[in-house]
């Protein structure tokens, strides 16, 4: 979020989601202490955003339990949340990068994202080589709108 922020500067704003209390750290940042399963997720997403997102980052995880297929799973159906918010905050054309913990529905879920991404690859940046069972799916030029 610190770098989005950076990166973004005062031409636009983050919005930060987590259960957690995050303190807000740049005027251009929002916070929202909430749950992404709440079903009244979206109408509190769009009360802060203008306008639909040109970027969605999530970079969700449950607590571990130790278990990798039970942690893949809760992890893999945070992030299909997500996908399945995109057509009310991602604008046409959108980009969204997905952490993913790589496993048993990776393939389902890099399916998914193909049907509505032109364009997705898989990226394993520097910081999580040791941990080698998370990816970053970067997805570009969101179809629906
Ligand atoms: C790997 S951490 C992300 C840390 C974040 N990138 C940062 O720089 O602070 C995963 C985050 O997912 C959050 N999280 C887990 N379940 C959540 C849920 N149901 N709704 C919202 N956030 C959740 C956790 O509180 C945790 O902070």
């Amino acid at each position: 979020m610190q770098i989005s922020s950076e990166r973004i500067g005062s031409n636009g704003i983050v919005l930060g989601i987590d259960l957690r209390r995050i303190t807000p750290f740049a005027e251009n940042t929002k916070i929202l202490t909430h749950d992404i399963f709440d079903p009244i997720i979206c109408e509190e997403i769009l009360r802060i955003l203008p306008r639909k997102a040109n970027v969605v980052l999530s970079d969700l995880a449950p607590d571990i339990i130790g278990v990798w297929q039970v942690d893949h799973l809760k992890q893999i159906d945070m992030v299909l949340k997500v996908v399945d918010l995109l057509p009310q905050i991602l604008q046409l054309n959108g980009t969204a990068i997905l952490k993913i913990f790589e496993g048993e529905s990776t393939q389902s879920f890099l399916n998914r994202v193909r049907r509505i991404f032109h364009k997705v690859h898989i990226s394993k940046p520097p910081a999580s080589r040791g941990k080698s069972s998370e990816l970053y799916i970067v997805c570009e030029k969101y179809r629906l709108n």
